[in-house]
């Protein structure tokens, strides 16, 4: 992952020593049975608490590690590229939980709520999809009215990364739907609260440790001083929250891209054909050539995205970018490594067919392709752009 003239600190290559040698020596035994099982990793998601990971950018004060955003990505590419449902996990709660109480919390509000997510102790989620409203953010219905010194928030939430066990809740929810999105408004919640309750849980293709449910909210009573922000100024909240996420799901892409390559080379290099070692085909020597260059295009936007990010750059077009491209470029090289198992590839004895299946979600969540095209375009196009 050294790419050279990009060096990086020497506390951050420490880090993601420390990191690495925990996901191979903790995790990697454990990702097969944990993605065959669809078990939560419990367990290691603990070890991550006390090892400061999930709180990985949340200031000392409140108990996190203090990290930059760059090392953010690092140790994600690291827990991704051994197991991408303990990576998801990860991701979603130091980056669209933690992220928006670290940056649009009071003080009070980071002590209640912050503190003990970066501990480790509660789990995060970010409620903004609903059944019918994914791409089209803005068109969410679930409601939020104020009666009193509360909120009185009615709905259903959808595709909730660590919905089922999670303990602490970002909701997005709208003052009325004829306000779009300068309705929205941004909550930060305990999942125990009474109304609120966990729907259909998902069966998925991959990040299968992962959990993915519907939260479901009937008259949840959310006292004003749990607002994040103002009132109508949820959407942006969750258009920010969702940049610095897209760098997570781009590290993601990252991780399971490059434990692909790894499996398919340990494959190349033991299997023979006509007589000698595959890797000496250069039929299959110009995949290894495709997909090492598209992981470092990838891991450069995504690092740049990240290093902009620290400098406290407007970095959504980057952001968008590193998605974009470092998801597609997984999709390229998880298919070229279960091409290179072949039959083996296709069977789960081998974790090509595995990383296959995890891949695909980076496409997806956090703003499809098609999303951050649209992002990318919107910012090429701006009048004030070059
Ligand atoms: N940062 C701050 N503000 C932003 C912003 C950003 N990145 N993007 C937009 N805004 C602001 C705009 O400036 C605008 O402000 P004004 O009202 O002051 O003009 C306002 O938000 C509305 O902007 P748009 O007109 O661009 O909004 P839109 O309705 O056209 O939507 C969109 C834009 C990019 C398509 C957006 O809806 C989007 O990103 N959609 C995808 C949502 C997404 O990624 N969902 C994933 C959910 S999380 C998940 O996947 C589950 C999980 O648990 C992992």
């Amino acid at each position: 992952m050294d790419l050279g003239i990009l060096e990086l600190s020497d506390e951050q290559k420490m880090i993601v020593d420390q990191v690495r040698e925990f996901a191979q020596s903790e995790i990697v035994p454990k990702a097969a049975e944990i993605d065959q099982t669809g078990r939560f990793p419990k367990e290691i998601i603990q070890q991550m608490g006390q090892m400061g990971l999930m709180g990985i950018n949340v200031e000392p004060e409140y108990e996190g590690a203090g990290l930059d955003y760059l090392t953010y990505s690092l140790v994600g590419e690291e827990l991704n590229a051994a197991c991408a449902s303990t990576g998801v996990i990860f991701s979603a709660h130091n980056s669209l939980a933690c992220g928006p109480v670290k940056k649009w919390g009071s003080p009070e509000q980071k002590k209640k709520w912050l503190a003990p997510m970066a501990r480790g102790e509660k789990l995060g989620a970010f409620a903004l999809s609903e059944p019918g409203s994914g791409s089209d953010a803005g068109a969410l219905i679930c409601t939020c009215k104020k009666v009193g010194d509360a909120y009185v928030v009615n709905g259903t939430k959808n595709w909730i990364t660590n919905g089922p066990e999670s303990g602490t809740v970002i909701l997005f929810a709208t003052l009325g739907t004829d306000l779009k999105h300068k309705g929205v408004c941004a909550f930060v919640l305990d999942k125990d609260t009474p109304g609120l309750s966990v729907g259909k849980v998902e069966h998925k293709l991959g990040i299968r440790g992962s959990g993915t449910s519907q939260l479901v909210f009937e008259d949840v009573k959310i006292p004003v001083d749990q607002m994040l922000g103002q009132e109508g100024d949820g959407f942006k909240i969750a258009m920010a929250t969702l940049d610095g996420g897209r760098i997570g799901i781009a590290s993601q892409a990252l991780g399971i891209a490059r434990a692909a390559i790894q499996a398919a080379k340990n494959y190349a290099r033991e299997r023979e054909t006509f007589g000698k070692s595959i890797s000496r085909h250069q039929g299959i020597q110009f995949m290894f050539a495709d997909m090492a260059t598209q992981l470092d295009a990838a891991r450069l936007l995504t690092w740049r995205a990240a290093r902009m990010q620290d400098r406290g750059l407007k970095f959504t077009r980057e952001a968008a970018m590193a998605k974009l491209l470092a998801s597609e470029a997984a999709n390229f090289i998880v298919d070229k490594a279960l091409q290179i198992h072949g039959g083996y590839g296709y069977v789960n004895e081998y974790s090509a067919e595995r990383h296959f299946r995890d891949q695909r979600i980076t496409e997806i969540y956090e703003g499809t392709s098609e999303i951050q095209r649209l992002v990318i375009a919107s910012a090429e196009l701006a009048e004030h752009a070059r």
